[in-house]
């Protein structure tokens, strides 16, 4: 399967602390930590900035063909430029998923992440990582929450940050948009890989969900 390495995927609709969650993993048993929506972000960015239209297929492949996208230290290089601040703003999150539904997208992603998986002992969150990008992952986990606390979550990250005015009704709203095209799409849909387990942290704090994965994965 993974020789003796330790490869952990961990999937989930937006918001439900996938990446939270993932780092404090990565730092406790000590794996390298790719989170595949930044890469979709990073791309999405490019896009906007380059004033393709969101539903200009083939010149978002071209486009996605010349481009870069790294991981060091935790951060995200889009062509060499670290982007981690602006992958977050609003107008990506409303575009991401129109642009992760394209097949050819996908393709290019997921020969990108698995190489990324080939070396290291690894944890990857997204949304197809235990069913397409890393099948026979150690371990498997669907990261769920109600869609009121992921719009309450999301809602608290942009106040904190004073970057954007938005309301929580608007939040959630865009939430729920893109919980549907990421579920519904032809392209390997948001869905929960038979094996994996269910972690719901709608109650939960950080600490008790990571402890949670934790004791799976050291079988208590
Ligand atoms: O952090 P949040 O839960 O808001 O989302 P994300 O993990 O940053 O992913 C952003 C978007 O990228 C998702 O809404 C999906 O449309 C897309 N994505 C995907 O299609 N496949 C993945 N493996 C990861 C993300």
């Amino acid at each position: 399967m993974n020789g003796d390495k330790l490869v952990i995927a961990i999937d989930g609709p937006a918001g439900a602390g996938k990446s939270t969650i993932a780092k404090e993993i990565a730092k406790i048993l000590n794996l390298e930590y790719v989170d595949t929506g930044a890469m979709y972000r990073a791309l999405t960015l490019k896009v906007i900035n380059s004033g393709i239209a969101i539903d200009d297929i083939e010149n978002i492949i071209k486009l996605a063909n010349s481009t870069s996208i790294k991981f060091q230290n935790n951060k995200i290089y889009l062509d060499g430029t670290a982007v981690d601040e602006d992958i977050r703003k609003n107008i990506v999150n409303n575009n991401v998923s129109n642009i992760a539904k394209i097949k050819e997208i996908r393709e290019i992603m997921v020969d990108m992440q698995q190489k990324m998986a080939m070396d290291s002992n690894i944890i990857m969150d997204g949304r197809d990582i235990g069913t397409v990008v890393l099948p026979n992952a150690n371990y498997k986990f669907f990261l769920i929450a109600s869609v009121e606390e992921r719009a309450r979550r999301r809602y608290l990250e942009i106040m904190e940050k004073k970057q954007e005015d938005i309301s929580y009704e608007k939040v959630l709203e865009d939430i729920k948009k893109r919980d549907t095209i990421d579920s519904t799409r032809d392209i390997a849909p948001l869905k929960k890989a038979p094996e994996a387990h269910i972690i719901d942290s709608t109650d939960k704090s950080i600490e008790e969900t990571v402890r949670e994965i934790i004791n799976i994965i050291e079988g208590r």
